[in-house]
Order: C-alpha cells, then sequence, then structure tokens
C-alpha cells in the first residue's frame, strides 16, 4: 500500500488550483443513462472514485471516451446488464446512482445494498421510500436491491424526506425526471452538487425548477436527449487548500473555485483569525493573521452550513488555535476516526458522542499515521504539513478517491511531500 512522507512546517505559498467537484461528477457521470444519445462532460476530475463511475457504466454497457483526460463522452445506447454489483458498490457508494437512472428508463434495477462505512452506517432506505412513493417495487433479494416500475414507468409523486440526503435527492431527481407527470421534492437536499446535476439533466431535457433550494419540482417527460456541461469546482477541496495556507502559515493563491459554494467555511475559517481575501469571482487568497489563530466551535449541518466533509480539516486547524473548540458531528455517527490519528502527532482532543473538544495550541510533531477515510486522509495530512519532523501517512487509497494529484499540487506550493510506493517502502527496510 502506497504512503505518503511529509516533512512538515514549511509554510505553503504560491498558486494552487481547484479539480471539478468528485461529488457533483459522480451523478452527472450516472445522468447519461437517462438517454441514448451522448452527454459530454468536462472538468470530471481524474480521481479514483470517478475511475470506478466510469467502470460501472462501462459493465452496464455503456461507451465511455475521455477525448481528454478531464473529458467524458458518454453515449448509453445500448444498455444490457441493469444492476451495479457488490464489487463496485462496496469500493464506492455512489454506485446506488445507478439505480434512479435505470429504473426510469428500462423500468427495472439492480444494485448491491452498500453496507456500512468507516464514517458510520448509511443507509439508502430513503432513496427506496422514494423509488416507492414513485411507484416502484422495491425488495431487498440476498444483499441485492431490487426494484421494477410495474408498468415500465415511474409515476411522479410528492417525496417529502424526512431527512436531509444528498445522494437520495440526486437519485429522485433522475428518477423522476423520465416519470409520467409531476414530482414534488420536499426536504431536498440544496448542496451546489444538487444544482448543477440539474442543469445538466435540464440541457438533457428535463424541466426541473428549484434544485438548490428545500423545494424542487420536476415535469416528467417523454424522453432526454444529450448534452454538454462543465462540472463545477469541489467546494471541499477548495476547503481543505485553503487550511493548508492557514494551518502552515503560509500565503497561498487558491484558482479555479467557487467561492459561493463555501460561505460558511470561509466565514467559519476567518472567525478563527485566518484572513480570506476575494481576489476575483474564482480565486481566493488565504494567510493567517498576525495575531494567530483563536479557537472556534462548529457544528456539521446540511448546505449552506458547515459541510460534514470539511470537520476534519477544520478539527486539524483548531489543533493550531488558542483555546478550546468543540466540533459536533450531527451527519455521521463515527467521524472521528481522524482525532486518534491527530493525537498520535500530539494534538489534544476529547471526544465524547459526537463532540469533540480540541484543546490548542498544540505543537505537533511528526509520526507514522493512518488514513481511515477520505476527508480524515486529507486532515492528516494538513496535520502532518504543519507538524515538525517526519509523518508517514500509511492507506493513502482513500485520499485517491477524491483529491486529484494532491501530492503534485501541494508540491507546486512548497510543500514537502512524497509519494512512497510499495516497493520503495521494502527497499527503504520498512514492514509493509
Ligand atoms: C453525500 C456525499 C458525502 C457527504 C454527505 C453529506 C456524495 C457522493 N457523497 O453522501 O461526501 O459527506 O453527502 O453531506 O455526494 N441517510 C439515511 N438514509 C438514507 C440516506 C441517508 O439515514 O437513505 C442518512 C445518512 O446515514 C447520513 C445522512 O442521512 O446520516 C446524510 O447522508 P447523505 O446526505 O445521504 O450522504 P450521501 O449522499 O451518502
Amino acid at each position: 500500500m502506497d504512503k505518503f512522507l511529509i516533512r512538515g512546517g514549511k509554510p505553503l505559498s504560491g498558486k494552487i488550483s481547484v479539480s471539478g467537484a468528485k461529488n457533483s461528477a459522480l451523478p452527472c457521470l450516472a445522468a447519461p443513462l437517462l438517454t441514448s444519445e451522448t452527454v459530454i462532460l468536462h472538468n470530471v476530475p481524474y480521481v479514483k472514485d470517478l475511475i470506478t463511475q466510469r467502470r460501472l457504466l462501462e459493465d452496464l454497457g455503456a461507451t465511455v471516451l475521455t477525448p481528454e483526460l478531464r473529458t467524458h463522452k458518454v453515449t448509453a445506447a445500448n444498455i444490457e446488464i441493469f444492476e451495479a454489483p457488490y464489487e463496485l458498490v462496496k469500493t464506492m457508494r455512489a454506485s446506488v446512482l445507478a439505480l434512479g437512472p435505470l429504473l426510469a428508463r428500462f423500468g427495472k434495477a439492480k444494485v448491491s445494498l452498500p453496507g456500512g462505512c468507516a464514517i458510520g452506517t448509511r443507509p439508502i432506505d430513503l432513496h427506496l421510500k422514494a423509488f416507492e412513493k414513485l411507484g416502484a417495487q422495491v425488495s431487498i433479494e440476498s444483499g441485492d436491491v431490487i426494484a421494477r416500475a410495474p408498468n415500465g414507468r415511474l409515476i411522479g409523486a410528492v417525496v417529502d424526506f424526512e431527512k436531509v440526503t444528498v445522494t437520495g435527492t440526486e437519485n429522485v431527481l433522475m428518477a423522476a425526471a423520465l416519470a409520467k407527470g409531476k414530482t414534488t421534492i420536499r426536504n431536498a437536499a440544496c448542496e451546489p452538487e444538487i444544482a448543477d446535476l440539474a442543469e445538466l439533466l435540464n440541457k438533457m431535457g428535463a424541466r426541473i425548477r428549484g434544485a438548490g433550494t428545500p423545494t424542487i419540482e420536476i415535469e416528467g417527460v417523454e424522453q432526454l436527449g444529450g448534452a454538454e456541461h462543465t462540472i463545477i469546482p469541489d467546494r471541499i477541496e477548495t476547503g481543505t487548500f485553503l487550511v493548508a495556507g492557514a494551518i502552515t502559515g503560509g500565503e497561498l493563491e487558491v484558482k479555479d473555485c467557487e467561492p459561493q459554494h463555501l460561505r460558511a467555511v470561509i466565514e467559519k475559517m476567518r472567525e478563527a483569525g485566518v484572513e480570506i481575501e476575494e481576489l476575483n469571482q474564482s480565486t481566493l487568497l488565504v494567510r493567517r493573521n498576525q495575531t494567530g489563530l483563536k479557537a472556534s466551535d462548529v457544528s456539521t449541518e446540511p448546505h449552506p452550513h458547515f459541510p460534514t466533509d470539511m470537520q476534519a480539516q477544520f478539527m486539524a486547524l483548531m489543533t493550531q488555535a488558542e483555546g478550546t473548540s468543540t466540533i459536533t458531528e450531527t451527519i455521521f455517527e463515527n467521524r472521528f476516526m481522524h482525532a486518534s490519528e491527530l493525537i498520535r502527532l500530539g494534538a489534544k482532543i476529547d471526544i465524547s458522542g459526537n463532540t469533540a473538544k480540541v484543546h490548542g495550541k498544540s505543537a505537533l510533531m511528526g509520526a507514522p499515521v493512518l488514513a481511515s477515510d477520505l476527508r480524515a486522509s486529507a486532515s492528516i495530512v494538513l496535520a502532518g504539513l504543519a507538524a515538525s519532523g517526519e509523518t508517514v501517512v500509511d492507506r493513502v487509497y482513500h485520499i485517491d478517491r477524491g483529491y486529484e494529484n494532491i501530492v503534485r499540487k501541494l508540491r507546486t506550493v512548497g510543500a514537502d511531500i512524497v509519494r512512497i510506493t510499495d516497493q520503495l517502502t521494502m527497499s527503504a527496510g520498512e514492514e509493509v
């Protein structure tokens, strides 16, 4: 397994560029399953999850061409298989996004039921209840979700989510786009990725209004067609780079981002003493305030509030703030795996239920640490950049799922970070 070796303590400076949003590209890559025409997507990040999503489409019978590294041309004219197998779903939960489009277009779909993962149980019951509302018959057999539209087509309905779910909202958006009649989604997720998917679907001929707000209305259409679309910038990668600049006491220009998509993160970081300037509509300049960082409390909530996907990185930052910060995780029940790794680097953190108290400021010192999930990995890389000495991060395949070329990007702004492949690690005499 590959590792990162970080020699920390160097302020980062220069320009760093943000890739397309993984969490937008995933549903947008599932949307072409709704049509036999070609959908062209630009700014698709080159990360592991998207390679997995592409494999899923190809397994189903779609053709995916990549005329350029970050452009995907998807044609789902000849779909022969209507199922996402466990081998894929277990490596990437977002494969459940195939369910909505397959069910809507072909009236049948089978997707392996995702199990729990490092951050919680993560059921998909709300997706399934919503499909039932749209007239589908849903059953679970031998670990697979089997869904059918009795007369071949879903029927529009009111879907009132009892809890905000991002991929649940996306699945229903795609399913309802081809349903007969009108669907209203209430308590819909408002994440920018929802609006991005809706924009693509509307370009394909869907009739969706209100995406990005809690109420979305969809007039089902008979069929959808081809379209061309550019994926929005990744707001979580943007936030991660803002923390990288702040935690190392450097000065970073974060380019190709969309500041409007991470207002809550920017505000919270400013409250903690980080200077963030908006140089233009797509560039942020981050530097640490002269007086240093101060403790700041945060609670994760659905968009537009502070995102759970930035909680781990913010915790890393708060290890460098004076005072005690209280961090409350309300979205996932087990999302503090990074805390024990940060403690190995010298942080002082107490966990009680869904609350973490971070007592700063700690002098972080490099150590061997383990990446447990995607965002946890980002937080320990950030802490490693701020720590003195060497940090070795193991199991970096987690970070490869969602951060494009993180090592190369960080190196261009002065970080001392290298990737060690298995072979090199072994020749250096370490056990793997
Ligand atoms: C998406 C994001 C993920 C982010 C999360 C919350 C993608 C590919 N992933 O995940 O990065 O951390 O939103 O912003 O976009 N829930 C249920 N039943 C369901 C569905 C969800 O109980 O059927 C619960 C979940 O366990 C969780 C909460 O609802 O506690 C929110 O989950 P959800 O928004 O669905 O997360 P994902 O869409 O899986």
